[in-house]
């Protein structure tokens, strides 16, 4: 059974059309599900529907939402959090203010348990080797993109999630840090596993990691099906946003 399930769930914001159209999609646990889609296409508005972080004035969201069977779309942030959801935002992922360890700390205290947080260090620090080689004492905001990405993704392993929501992570970064990026989720995914959705705006990006694949044009949601998905996707032009 699907561990995430969106049912037609439509988000407006009051001025202007609905920025998510009735959208439903599934996420199993040990599943990736990709949603491609470019600028403007509803992406960053459907994970916060999932999520819950979307303003609490001037929006209307309508559909369901739950995990693990149980309907989660009335719940707040912090709520939906403690019910296993974990989001690394677009922009602001990580604390600029603190350090390395003091970003991890504030991931650790958001876990539902202690249990099994050495563990998940352990996989952290196994998954991102660099992460123990950037200077103690710097603010994080000092860090380069891929290693404020690359925090970001330790801190969701050690918040300890069941589902992670990843918005736009190979926007900014080279491509090989891409790789380094996708390659560490698909690990997580494994080997917690978690119900992983990223919405991405390049389908090379993510074609190794997905599942299944969605199109999101104008808030509208599509499940993309039939032989060589990807390479459609990259000849209708779901790729032009690699970085170069
Ligand atoms: N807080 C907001 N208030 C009003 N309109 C918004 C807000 N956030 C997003 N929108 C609009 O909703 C649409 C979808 O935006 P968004 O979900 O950010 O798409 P994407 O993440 O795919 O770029 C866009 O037209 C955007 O301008
Ligand atoms: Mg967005």
């Amino acid at each position: 059974m699907s561990h995430v399930e969106v049912t037609d769930v439509s988000v407006r914001y009051s001025r202007g059309a609905a920025a998510v159209h009735g959208a439903s999609l599934s996420v199993a646990r040990g599943e990736c599900v990709v949603v491609l889609g470019a600028n403007g296409a509803g992406k960053t508005s459907l994970v916060r529907s999932i999520c819950g972080f979307l303003p609490h004035e001037n929006v209307q969201v309508s559909g369901q939402v739950s995990v693990g069977g149980t309907s989660i779309g009335r719940l707040d942030p912090a709520r939906r959090a403690r019910r296993g959801i974990a989001y690394i935002p677009e922009r602001d992922k990580i604390f600029r203010e603190l350090n390395v360890s003091e970003n991890l700390e504030i991931f650790a205290q958001r876990r539902r348990s202690k249990a099994g947080l050495a563990d998940d260090r352990e996989l952290a620090f196994d998954v991102f080797p660099a992460l123990t080689k950037l200077p103690a004492g710097r603010p994080a905001g000092f860090l380069s993109g891929g290693e404020q990405q690359m925090l970001a993704i330790s801190g969701a392993i050690i918040s300890s999630p069941d589902v992670l929501l990843v918005d736009e992570p190979s926007l900014g970064l080279a491509p090989i840090i891409v790789l380094e990026m996708m390659s560490a989720l698909g690990r997580i995914m494994a080997e917690r596993e978690l119900a992983l959705l990223l919405v991405d705006q390049n389908v090379r990006s993510t074609q190794h990691l997905a599942h299944h694949v969605y199109t999101m044009d104008s808030g509208v949601l599509r499940l993309e099906t039939g032989p060589n998905v990807h390479e459609r996707l990259i000849r209708e032009g779901y790729s032009k946003a690699v970085a170069s």
